[in-house]
């Protein structure tokens, strides 16, 4: 595995999101009240983009159909219709300044 860099922890803030793309993986980089969280950017139910989705408490609500995610796991906390798979999240690793992920070799 290999430390991917994502951004210097000094340019993060509350309501900080920026998206990456490492070949076929996608990830939004995101910060709510002090914590950081890496998540896919579409939501699991029906792929609506998830840059402007409400969080509240590491709660994320997609602005679509309201449904709910954990950020900490991505577990689904509210479908109002069919269920969906939980959301993707990824362990964010910190090295010297900045913060990232690990990706395989
Ligand atoms: S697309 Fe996100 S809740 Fe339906």
């Amino acid at each position: 595995m290999r430390f991917q860099p994502l951004e210097k922890l000094i340019n993060l803030h509350d309501g900080y999101r920026r998206h990456f793309r490492f070949d076929a993986l996608a990830l939004l980089l995101l910060q709510d009240q002090g914590e950081v969280y890496l998540i896919e950017p579409r939501c699991p139910h029906r792929e609506h983009p998830l840059e402007n989705a409400r969080i509240e408490h590491g709660m994320l609500e997609c602005p679509l159909h309201h449904y709910r995610f954990a950020l900490t796991d991505g577990r689904l906390l509210r479908a109002s219709e069919e269920s969906c798979r939980n959301l993707k999240t990824w362990a964010l690793v910190y090295e010297g300044n900045e913060v990232g992920l690990l990706l395989p070799d």
